[in-house]
């Protein structure tokens, strides 16, 4: 495999919230891979805004210490990080006033590409566009980026487009969803779609069910108050496990092209059924051994957040009518793990003796970590005996078979602020996309309070309450891994 960087065009970055978490752990060490890899131009521009009265000096030396902290891959090149924070100029505004505009203004050339990145809360980009237009930064062919979370519920994420398309054309929004930017997960596009062997059976007549597991060890942390708000279903289900089941769920697009995809991926959300409210299993973690309950941790000693979210979900459409998609989420979980598996029917005449805890066959497709694919396969257990069957994993682990280039893969930041330079909207949601998905959410989060269990305590470390199971076990199924 060869790695092929092509350079972008001389671009501004403007990043509001930029002594923030997301731009010094993510952002800007991104854009330093981009850097290395001279993917950016030597007259890029990277100006990082804030509220806070800093200077260049002073702003490039906090994030060099950030950088050291973390640690950023390749930190240790100071030649290439010198040169990099060069580029980076820090311009203190007051968004909600007039002070630090018409210097931004300044800063901005003409005749290079533009983009604005709001790393702010949703609240302040209507202010923060109303304000960029007024003092005329806003030009014809600029790009706007915004991060999730993208509302709250449908009336929210309307109300934020509503403000981003009164100022914007939608070719120039870019609403992050960094799962769409990991290597892995486009991979399942090209998997899909490069391969004529599971096209033909990728469809209710073959697939008997497909889970998507999307687990973290880790607690949530300094996000407390965001993500008691949130919780697993806002923070991670509306977005990021409903991307990856787009991309499973989809008919192939015609062309691979941004809103052929995203209008393939807006007929799956829109073709979710109604979820049945013994279809979902709410959670939320304990304490344990050195680990701080979720009430602890997010400071509300009775809150009714959950930290964990299981459901039962199906399509109505054509293909998928029939074959149900097991979701699942959580925190403090056993391991990190993102994972999509399809389990395929057995065939449709059975010649073999029937034989017990045969699983059947299946497709792991292992999104992180150790990246890679499973197929799981029924063969002749070897030797005397008679025909006995068992079952194989055929393994591929993209570190093995892709090498040291593997580890070069960019990291999902890395590609999409480079997308969003290059005008590529293809791994970025569109605004109906977004409000489709709201609007499938809400009415099941309105209905929390009436769940028949409510809200089920599970211990960090185990794969959550043990009521999810039972979700799988009535339908005489399992979940996989964990
Ligand atoms: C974020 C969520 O969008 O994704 C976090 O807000 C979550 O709660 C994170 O931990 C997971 O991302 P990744 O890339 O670590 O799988």
């Amino acid at each position: 495999m060869v790695t092929t960087v092509i350079p972008v065009e001389p671009f501004d970055l403007v990043i509001f919230g930029g002594t923030g978490d997301l731009a010094r752990r993510k952002l800007l060490p991104a854009l330093f891979q981009r850097w290395r890899a001279r993917q950016m131009p030597e007259n890029a521009r990277v100006i990082c805004v804030g509220r806070q009265p800093l200077s260049d000096e002073s702003y490039r030396s906090r994030i060099e210490t950030s950088f050291r902290e973390f640690p950023v891959p390749c930190v240790e090149d100071r030649e290439a990080l010198g040169e990099f924070l060069n580029g980076i100029c820090y311009a203190r505004v007051d968004v909600n006033g007039s002070d630090g505009w018409s210097e931004l203004r300044r800063m901005l050339r003409q005749d290079v590409i533009r983009a604005f990145y709001l790393s702010v809360a949703p609240s302040l980009f209507g202010v923060i566009t109303a304000m960029a237009t007024e003092w005329k930064l806003v030009s014809p062919d600029c790009r706007i980026v915004v991060e999730k979370p993208f509302g709250h519920d449908l009336a929210s994420a309307r109300n934020l487009n509503a403000e981003l398309s009164g100022r914007f054309d939608e070719r120039q929004i870019y609403r992050i969803d960094h799962y769409l930017g990991k290597e892995t997960v486009q991979n399942l596009m090209a998997l899909r779609f490069g391969n004529s062997l599971f096209e033909p059976i990728w469809n209710s007549q073959y697939v008997d069910h497909i889970q998507i597991s999307v687990a973290e060890s880790g607690g949530i942390g300094g996000r407390g108050s965001y993500y008691d708000e949130a919780g697993a279903m806002r923070d991670m289900v509306q977005n990021h496990l409903m991307q990856l089941l787009c991309l499973i769920a989809m008919e192939p697009p015609a062309q691979f092209e941004a809103d052929a995809i995203r209008d393939e991926k807006l007929k799956v959300i829109k073709s979710l059924g109604r979820v049945a409210k013994d279809d979902v299993v709410r959670g939320q973690y304990l304490s344990g051994p050195g680990v701080a309950s979720y009430r602890d941790e997010c400071g509300d000693p009775v809150s009714e957040t959950e930290s964990f979210v299981a459901l039962r979900v199906h399509l109505d459409n054509w293909r998928w009518s029939g074959t149900p998609f097991y979701l699942r989420t959580g925190k403090r979980l056993r391991s990190t793990l993102t994972e999509v598996s399809v389990a395929f029917k057995d065939p449709v005449h059975w010649i073999f003796e029937e034989q017990a805890n045969r699983k059947g066959t299946s497709l792991t497709i292992r999104l992180q970590p150790n990246e890679g694919i499973t197929m799981r396969m029924t063969i002749k257990d070897p030797g005397p005996g008679g025909m006995r069957l068992t079952e194989v994993p055929l393994d591929m682990t993209f570190a093995e078979a892709l090498g040291s280039n593997a580890e070069a893969m960019p990291n999902a930041y890395e590609r999409l602020v480079m997308d969003v330079i290059r005008g590529n909207q293809t791994l970025f949601m569109r605004g109906d996309e977004v409000e489709a998905a709201w609007a499938w959410i809400d009415p099941i989060a309105a209905g929390w309070a009436d769940l028949p269990g409510g809200l089920y305590m599970y211990d960090p470390g185990s794969d959550g309450p043990v009521q999810s199971h039972a979700l799988l076990h009535r339908d005489r199924r399992d979940w996989q891994g964990l």
